[in-house]
This record gives structure tokens, C-alpha cells and sequence, in this order.
């Protein structure tokens, strides 16, 4: 039997990261405005009926070299005023096309960074949607903020605009980690913010954390998530630094620091998952985490996590993604609609067609079918062949044709201890958690016939 170090080698090999199936590289751009519309208005006889609304604020006052986000530097006051504006334009035009009685249940804001915009421009957009849509009484707002320019006065705004959930991109806690990547430390003690947000009522605190950037070391970045642990926030995440350099040149300029080998970084990955679950952590997706009392570890238990691009969640708050804001992607039942990257551009196509689409993609039945099997996957390390079958309304022989899938494709995974598959279920061990990609990528016919480029799936 190998090592789990082994494992990690072994199964280091690039693959999408399945935010989306089928993966964002193979959006079309011949999708355009009216078929996202078309789309839209079928959204409301498909389901979930559930809304989810993403707000992107592509904006932040320093680029840092490791990101992977779409964001830009350098604005000014008027631009920034006439981006908010496109995009209220476009909650006004997407919002007349959707079904009244429909409730949202989730809205998050990323970036970017929303913190760093004027608190009016995050009052005036969330007014507009409390206008148009009518919210479930248990909705749930989250906004991701760099603790860099988070002052303690814009907690109290966010509550009081009706946000309930803070992200927090710490990163790492090392001043000198953060200056490598072009990283401004946090302005207040990271310590006071969390506890100002718990006082201020909110129900929940997520912090991001990044291992494999550069001049972390092993044990630098065990001090990193024992500083974490403390915090006790109800959620963290541990996400693998994605480095793609032909796709993110800014990252170039990280390779003349270097970054720890993947022998150090599979060590990292392993000491914080073992950390995290010996200080009473639950283990969610790949590389999530969540205290046990919260819903994420409810819904892992209850085997029904759900996972949008905008993360992990529940069958509670699960909705169809109605995205807003450049480079925003809506990802609805049966398409996926990406806006307009460059934000002049997008403000642009707003002010003349009220809406920005770029590129997109229909999804068939057949990668619906593909798309629950993987989701299943990568939120619940489980799959029922015969549930998956029954909501997709077909019998599980078509399933089977549809997925490619042979009991033999699994002897590897099966002999290296990772999962078990019997009875037309999987169920992924928990040792063999972090390989969950590996897994996914057997049900992929895009991988399978070689086409795309990823980043490494550990
Ligand atoms: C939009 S950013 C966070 C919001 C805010 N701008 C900040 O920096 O705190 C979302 C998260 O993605 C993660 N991220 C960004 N680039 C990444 C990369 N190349 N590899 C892995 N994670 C990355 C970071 O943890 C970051 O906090
Ligand atoms: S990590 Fe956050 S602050 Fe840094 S460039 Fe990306 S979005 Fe902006």
C-alpha cells in the first residue's frame, strides 16, 4: 500500500477544479445576450426555484501577484460610479424577466474587493435588490472583504445593509508572506475583527487561507492555521495556490521567489487537515472546513452539500445563480452565461444592451447527468448511481452508458485504499478525500478525450 505522501504524488496530475460542469474553459463565444434571456426566463419553470444573486466588484486598490480572481487596480471615482450604475442596470433588466413569486436565498458579493468601494455603492445596490426581489426570511448575504482596508465602522454598515455573513482573506499571518505577493497585512488585528463581527450579530465568519505561496515552510504555515483555529471562526477554507502563468501572467513574477516544493505542500495540506479535525473541525469538499454545530457539516452528514461557483451550500439556500457585474458568470439550470471580463467593456454593452454576455454554454441532459454525478461527488464524497438516476428521470443503464462508467475504471483507486464502490454507489474513504478530482475526472468525457488546461488537482 502506498504512503498517503505517495498518494499525493501519485495523484498530482492537473484537472478542473469542477466549480462547474462542464468547466468554464469550454464556455462558448457564440452564446450571446438573447440566449442568455432565453435562459432566464425558462429558469423560472426549472429548478431549484430558489435565487441566488452574485455581485462582482472587479476592483482593488493593490493587485496581489498570487491571484486568480478578475479584478482591476487604478480606477477612478466616476468609473466606479458608473460600474454601479451598469450594474443596476442590469439587476433592473434581468429582474423584470424572473418570476415574482421565486425567492432569493442567497446573495454574495466577491471581487475583487466589495470592501474596498464606497459604502454607499454597496447600500445603493443592495436597496436595489430588496426592490426587486422578494427575500426568503432566511436568506443569507455574505460579501468577501480584505482585512486590509476593513475598518470596524464598515461591519456596522454591513449589518445594517442586511448583511449576515463576512469572508475574511487572510492568506497567511506572516507580514513577510504577504509582502512577497504584493499583499497589504490587515489594518486592525485580525483577533478584534472576527470578535466585532460576532458582536455584531452576524451568524457567520469565513476565513480564506493559502497554502504553496511563496516563503511559506511547513511549519510556518502549521503556526498559521493554529493561529486560525483560535479564531474560531464557523467556517475556514485551505485552498491550494493554483499558480497558471500562462493564463495569469502577474504570477510570473512569483517564480524568481520560488515556492515550497510539492512535498512541502502536501505536508501543509495534511498537517492543517489533521489540525483542523483534532481541534473539533469538520472536513467539507476538498478543502473546506466548518465547526460541526454549522450547516455546512449538517448538510455533509445529511448527505445533501450542495456547491455553486460562489462555494459551498445547503439545500436551503441552493439557487439558480443570477450573476451581476463584469466577468460575473449566472449559472442556471440549464446554462451558464459569463459577462464581459474588462469593466469598461461591460459598462459599455450595458449602457447600450442592458446586458454583457461574452460567452456561455447550454447544458445538455446528458451533462446535467454528468454534472449531479460530480457535484455529488466533490460536495458529499458519495455517489448513488440509482438517486442520481431517479431525478434525472432515466434508468440507471442509461446512466451507466451516459458516464462511461465500468467497475474496472475504479481498480486503482480501489487498490490504493481511496474508496469503496459496490451496489451502484461510491463512497470515498475519508483518506482518500483529497484525490476527489482524480475521481470526478472518470466521469469526464472532456478529460477523457484530453481537451482543456488545468491547474494541478493537489
Ligand atoms: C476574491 S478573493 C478574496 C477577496 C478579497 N479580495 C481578499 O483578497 O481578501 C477570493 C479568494 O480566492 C483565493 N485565491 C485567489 N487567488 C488564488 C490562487 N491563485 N490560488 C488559490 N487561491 C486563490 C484567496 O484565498 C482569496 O481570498
Ligand atoms: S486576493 Fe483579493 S485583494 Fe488580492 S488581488 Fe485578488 S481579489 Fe484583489
Amino acid at each position: 500500500m502506498l504512503s498517503k505522501k505517495e498518494l499525493l504524488i501519485k495523484y498530482n496530475e492537473s484537472g478542473p477544479r469542477y466549480t462547474s460542469y462542464p468547466p468554464a474553459t469550454f464556455f462558448d463565444s457564440k452564446f450571446s445576450n438573447s440566449d442568455h434571456e432565453r435562459h432566464v426566463i425558462e429558469s423560472n419553470n426549472e429548478n431549484p426555484s430558489n435565487i441566488s444573486i452574485y455581485i462582482h466588484i472587479p476592483f482593488c486598490p493593490q493587485i496581489c501577484h498570487f491571484c486568480g480572481c478578475t479584478t482591476e487596480s487604478g480606477y477612478t471615482k466616476p468609473f466606479l460610479e458608473r460600474y454601479v450604475d451598469a450594474v443596476i442596470k442590469e439587476i433592473n433588466h434581468v429582474a423584470k424577466k424572473i418570476d415574482k413569486k421565486r425567492k432569493v436565498t442567497q446573495v454574495h458579493w466577491g471581487g475583487g474587493t466589495p470592501n474596498a468601494i464606497s459604502y454607499r455603492y454597496i447600500e445603493k445596490i443592495t436597496n436595489k435588490l430588496y426592490d426587486e426581489f422578494k427575500f426568503a426570511s432566511s436568506y443569507e448575504m455574505a460579501i468577501e472583504c480584505n482585512p486590509a482596508h476593513l475598518e470596524f465602522r464598515h461591519i456596522e454598515l454591513l449589518k445594517k445593509f442586511g448583511f449576515n455573513r463576512i469572508s475574511l482573506g487572510i492568506q497567511d499571518f506572516r507580514d513577510d508572506v504577504l509582502e512577497a505577493i504584493n499583499r497589504k497585512p490587515s489594518k486592525h488585528k485580525i483577533e478584534d475583527i472576527v470578535s466585532k463581527i460576532k458582536s455584531e450579530g452576524f451568524t457567520g465568519t469565513n476565513i480564506d487561507l493559502v497554502y504553496g505561496l511563496p516563503l511559506q515552510t511547513v511549519s510556518s504555515f502549521k503556526k498559521t492555521v493554529e493561529r486560525a483555529i483560535e479564531l474560531q471562526t464557523e467556517r475556514l477554507v485551505t485552498f491550494s495556490y493554483a499558480h497558471v502563468p500562462s493564463v495569469l501572467p502577474r504570477q510570473k513574477i512569483l517564480e524568481k521567489i520560488g515556492f515550497p516544493n510539492s512535498n512541502d505542500k502536501a505536508s501543509m495540506y495534511e498537517n492543517s487537515y489533521k489540525k483542523f479535525v483534532s481541534s473539533g473541525y469538520i472536513s467539507i469538499g476538498m478543502d473546506h472546513y466548518s465547526l460541526p454545530e454549522d450547516e455546512f457539516a449538517i448538510a455533509l452528514k445529511n448527505k445533501n452539500l450542495h456547491r455553486n461557483f460562489q462555494g459551498y451550500c445547503t439545500r436551503e439556500t441552493t439557487g439558480q445563480v443570477y450573476a451581476f457585474g463584469a466577468s460575473a458568470i449566472s449559472q442556471l439550470s440549464s446554462a451558464y452565461s459569463q459577462n464581459i471580463k474588462n469593466a469598461a467593456q461591460y459598462i459599455k454593452a450595458i449602457e447600450t444592451n442592458n446586458l454583457a454576455i461574452f460567452r456561455g454554454y447550454s447544458v445538455t441532459k446528458e451533462q446535467k447527468v454528468i454534472r449531479d454525478v460530480i457535484n455529488n461527488l466533490m460536495c458529499n464524497y458519495y455517489v448513488d448511481f440509482n438517486d442520481i438516476a431517479v431525478n434525472n428521470e432515466i434508468s440507471i443503464n442509461k446512466l451507466y452508458d451516459i458516464i462511461d462508467f465500468s467497475y474496472e475504471n475504479f481498480d486503482e483507486f480501489v487498490n490504493d485504499g481511496i474508496l469503496e464502490i459496490s451496489n451502484n454507489k461510491i463512497n470515498v474513504y475519508e483518506n482518500g478525500r483529497l484525490f476527489t478530482r482524480n475521481i470526478a475526472m472518470k466521469f469526464d468525457p472532456l478529460v477523457k478525450k484530453n481537451i482543456g488546461t488545468y491547474s494541478k488537482t493537489i
